[in-house]
């Protein structure tokens, strides 16, 4: 009786002392170089609710005790499902009038990683990345083939016209008036003496993504987005790159990139 009570007591301890490991969860919404008088404020007001949402729903999973791969799906899916974000239903628009998203997810505890790039119908691209880490041999798929994958896994598959927003079509349309390919995230700056491609102020957006640490010491990374507007042949930037976009490893760091996928690339980030 004295050792069932002593085991007891271990698991109520072990128990109690889960209930208040640490916990933690960043998420980002992109990187541009606006400022707040760049944004309308009922814009503004809106992304906020998405990000709050977004990181809510990622720390209710970790402090119930969930894991971080789960927060930080959830958190991303979010994103994804916001008009308001570069990823998912907000994604940027290709040159040829298309969206084509990446994402990539990475786990810590033993480098399990995921990717997907140059998606068309996957309503949440972070899904097929996981599914690919969980349900496949592989790391990356790609286009058609990364569409059919996540069809077969029973995810949830859109018309391509879910993620056409008004918004992103106009800026294709400025963005193309410019002859340019501009990045989502470089803003012009005044004085920086060196060629950037001019975004209106309404035009930067950036990349979505999560880290969390679970209460289990266990750390994961998610990263979903359109790209960059106006993009061509076939263009992949660092998001579904594992070890560039991604990166999860319980004995250092978990990292969400967001920026201009080519200098990120470039730079092993
Ligand atoms: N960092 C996102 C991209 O350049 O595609």
């Amino acid at each position: 009786m004295k050792r069932i009570a002593a085991a007891l007591a271990a698991v109520a301890a072990l128990s109690a002392q889960a209930q208040s490991a640490p916990f933690a969860i960043a998420i980002h919404g992109g990187a541009g170089n606006f400022t707040r008088a760049d944004v309308p404020a009922e814009t503004e007001k809106q992304r906020l609710a998405v990000l709050s949402d977004s990181l809510e729903a990622g720390r209710r999973i970790l402090a119930a005790g969930g894991s971080s791969l789960d927060a930080v799906v959830a958190a991303v899916r979010i994103l994804e499902d916001s008009p308001h974000f570069n990823a998912g239903r907000g994604s940027v628009f290709t040159a040829e009038g298309t969206n084509e998203m990446d994402a990539s997810i990475m786990e810590g505890s033993h480098r399990r990683a995921g990717a997907v790039a140059g998606v068309t119908t996957v309503k949440n691209p972070i899904t097929a990345a996981r599914a690919v880490m969980e349900k496949s041999r592989h790391v990356m798929l790609s286009g058609r083939g990364a569409d059919a994958f996540a069809k077969e896994q029973g995810l949830e598959i859109v018309d391509p016209s879910h993620f056409r927003t008004q918004e992103r079509w106009d800026q294709l349309q400025r963005a193309k008036e410019r002859a340019g390919t501009p990045l989502d995230h470089d803003a012009p700056k005044a004085g920086a003496g060196k060629k950037t491609s001019a975004l209106a102020a309404d035009e930067k957006y950036g990349t979505v993504g999560a880290v969390a640490l679970d209460k289990s010491g266990n750390l994961a990374a998610a990263t979903s987005t359109g790209g960059i507007t106006n993009k061509r042949y076939g263009r992949v930037g660092d998001s579904p790159v594992i070890g560039a976009g991604t990166w999860a490893e319980n004995e250092s760091v978990a990292v969400s990139m967001t920026g201009t996928g080519e200098m990120i690339l470039r730079s092993a980030t």
